[in-house]
């Protein structure tokens, strides 16, 4: 068991909800889950104190990629995160009939390697309408969970 830190960056409320479904799964095996709206989070925050980081964010723009706006700043300022050796994990929701399906999250995944972060599960990318996802998105946190 351990405290766990989910940060998402969600317009409709579509990755808004995998990051309530995924803290609620999380919760439920016994983790104390802090949930936050990228808008509410700093970059200082990342890793600080938690066992592991989730970070969730949509994809946007057409001819090229774009984070969710929200995310977008906190992203640009992520250089400065202390992500070293903490173990992150990441989800996003796109729609694969855009060229860059779920690209944001994609980018987001360089970006902590970069860091040095240690990614413990491969990203959960959601096609569409998350709540047809549940169960995949449920099995994807216990996965995670597992790793606490
Ligand atoms: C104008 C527009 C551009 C989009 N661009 C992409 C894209 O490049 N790649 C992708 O996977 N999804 C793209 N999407 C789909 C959104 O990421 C998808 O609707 C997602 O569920 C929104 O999540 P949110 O409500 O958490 O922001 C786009 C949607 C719109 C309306």
């Amino acid at each position: 068991m351990g405290k766990i830190l989910i940060v998402y960056g969600s317009t409709t409320g579509n990755t808004e909800h995998v990051a309530e479904v995924i803290g609620g799964v999380l919760q439920k095996a016994g983790n104390e889950v802090v949930l936050k709206n990228v808008t509410d989070a700093g970059v200082s925050e990342l890793g600080d104190g938690y066992d592991l980081t989730l970070l969730g964010v949509s994809t946007w723009g057409d001819e090229e990629i774009e984070f969710q706006e929200d995310f977008e700043p906190f992203y640009q300022d992520m250089d400065n995160a202390q992500l070293q050796d903490k173990k992150v994990a990441l989800f996003g929701c796109g729609d694969s009939s855009y060229q860059y399906f779920c690209g944001a999250v994609i980018e987001l995944r360089t970006k902590v390697d970069t860091l040095g972060a240690n990614v413990i599960n491969e990203p959960l990318l959601i096609d569409g309408d998350p709540s047809v996802a549940r169960s995949e998105i449920e099995e994807w946190a216990e996965e995670v969970g597992r790793a606490v």
